[in-house]
C-alpha cells in the first residue's frame, strides 16, 4: 500500500477530462481525493463495504466512527434514509447544496461499514462543483471522511493532503485552498434538530429557520469518563498538535495582556512560544513571535486559516498561545476546534 503512487490533478484539468479519471477509480472500488468548500474529503463508492474499508485503512481511523455519505443531487436522499421528514426539505432547500450535513434514519441500502453499525446515516451536498461533478461521474454516492491520518488537522489544501496520503491512494484532486476551511456543520435530525458539530451553517442561521436547534454538549466541553458520544467523532482526540496550545477568552485588551505575560515568563522557562493574534490585537505583541489568524468580528476568517495553522506550527514553536473568541455564529465552529487542539486547556480572563 505505501509504494502506491500518488497522482496529483488539477481540477480544472480533470473537469475538462470529464472527470472520468477520479470517476472510474472510485467506480472501480479505489479512493480518490477531491476539495469540498469546507475541507479535502478522501472518497470511495459508499455503497461498497470493501472500498469503504480502505478508507479506515488509508487514514488509520477507528471502524467505529461513522462517514458522511456525499451526494449530488437532493433527490439521491431518498435512496439512503428510510423516510425524509419535513424538516430536511426545508433545510435542504436552504442550505444545500453547502456546508450542512444532515443525519436521519439509514436505509437498507447503506452499507454497516459506512455508519458504524449505527441506524443513522450522514449525509450532503456539497457545493464545490469538482466535487459535484465527481460524485455525479462517479454515479454512486461517496462516502468521505476528511482527507487527512487520524488525528491530524483536517486538510484545506491538496499540499496537505499529499503530507499525509502520498503512496496510500492513487489520486488527489486539486481545486487549490477550502473557502471554509472547516468541516461542515453535521445536524442530527432524530428528535430535536442537534447540533453535533458546529460549521459554517450556524446555530443562528438553523433556528431562524426551522425554530429550536439545541448543540450538543459536546461541542464546547470535554466528554466526561463513560459518556456516550451522540457523534463518535467527538470522543477522538482531534486536531492536537504536538506544541501546547493554550486559548486565553476575554476581551481583546485582556486577552492579550495575560498572553503577554504568559509568553514572557514561558520565555524564561526556556519555551518557545508565539501567539495566535487577531487583527484587533496584533499592536499589543509588536516586538514578540505572532501569527495573525483573522479577524474577531468575522469569526469565518479565523476557522478559514486555523488548520493549516496548527498544521505548519509544530516546524517552529513548542507553546501557541491563542485568543479565544466568543461562541457566537462561525465563532462556535472556531472554538470547538481550537479548544480540541488545546486538549480544553482554557484560561478567561
Ligand atoms: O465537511 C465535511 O463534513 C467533510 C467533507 C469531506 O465533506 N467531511 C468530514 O468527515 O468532516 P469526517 O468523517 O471527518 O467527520 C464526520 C463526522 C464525525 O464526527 C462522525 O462521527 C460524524 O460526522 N458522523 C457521521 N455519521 C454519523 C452518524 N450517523 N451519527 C452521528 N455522527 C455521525
Ligand atoms: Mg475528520
Amino acid at each position: 500500500m505505501s509504494d502506491m503512487r500518488t497522482e496529483v490533478v488539477d481540477a480544472t484539468s480533470i473537469e475538462e477530462a470529464g472527470t472520468q479519471y477520479g470517476a472510474k477509480i472510485i467506480r472501480d472500488g479505489g479512493l480518490v481525493a477531491f476539495p469540498t468548500e469546507t475541507v479535502y474529503g478522501l472518497g470511495a463508492n459508499g455503497l461498497n463495504p470493501e472500498a469503504v474499508s480502505s478508507i479506515f485503512e488509508a487514514k488509520g481511523r477507528p471502524s467505529d466512527n461513522p462517514l458522511i455519505m456525499h451526494i449530488s443531487k437532493k433527490s439521491e436522499i431518498r435512496q439512503l434514509w428510510d423516510s425524509v421528514p419535513s424538516v430536511a426539505n426545508v433545510l435542504m432547500d436552504t442550505f444545500w447544496p453547502g456546508p450542512l450535513t444532515l443525519i436521519y434514519k439509514r436505509s437498507r441500502i447503506v452499507p454497516n461499514a459506512v455508519t458504524a453499525g449505527l441506524d443513522t446515516v450522514a449525509v450532503r451536498l456539497p457545493a464545490n462543483v469538482t466535487a459535484r461533478a465527481l460524485i455525479r461521474k462517479a454515479g454512486v454516492p461517496i462516502a468521505a471522511p476528511s482527507a487527512n491520518l487520524s488525528g491530524k488537522p483536517s486538510p484545506t489544501t491538496a499540499q496537505h493532503v499529499l503530507e499525509d496520503m502520498e503512496g496510500r491512494i492513487p489520486l488527489i484532486i486539486d481545486g487549490g485552498p477550502c473557502k471554509y476551511g472547516v468541516e461542515s456543520t453535521v445536524l442530527s435530525l432524530i428528535g430535536t434538530p442537534t447540533i453535533l458539530r458546529p460549521g459554517a451553517v450556524t446555530w443562528e442561521m438553523l433556528s431562524s429557520l426551522i425554530g429550536e436547534v439545541r448543540i450538543s454538549d459536546a461541542v464546547l466541553s470535554p466528554l466526561k469518563e463513560n459518556e456516550t458520544a451522540a457523534s463518535p467523532g467527538m470522543k477522538y482526540k482531534h486536531y492536537a498538535p504536538d506544541a501546547e496550545v493554550v486559548v486565553i477568552s476575554g476581551s481583546p485588551e485582556k486577552a492579550a495582556a495575560r498572553i503577554n505575560e504568559l509568553y514572557v515568563s514561558a520565555e524564561l522557562e526556556g519555551k518557545n512560544p508565539e501567539i495566535a493574534g487577531t487583527k484587533q490585537t496584533k499592536h499589543f505583541y509588536q516586538g514578540k513571535k505572532f501569527v495573525i489568524l483573522g479577524d474577531r468580528e468575522k469569526p469565518e476568517t479565523l476557522c478559514r486559516n486555523l488548520f493549516s495553522y496548527l498544521r505548519a506550527l509544530d516546524q517552529y514553536s513548542d507553546l501557541i498561545l491563542a485568543e479565544g473568541i466568543s461562541p457566537d455564529q462561525a465563532g462556535l465552529a472556531y472554538m470547538n476546534r481550537l479548544l480540541r487542539s488545546a486538549g480544553f486547556h482554557v484560561e478567561y480572563v
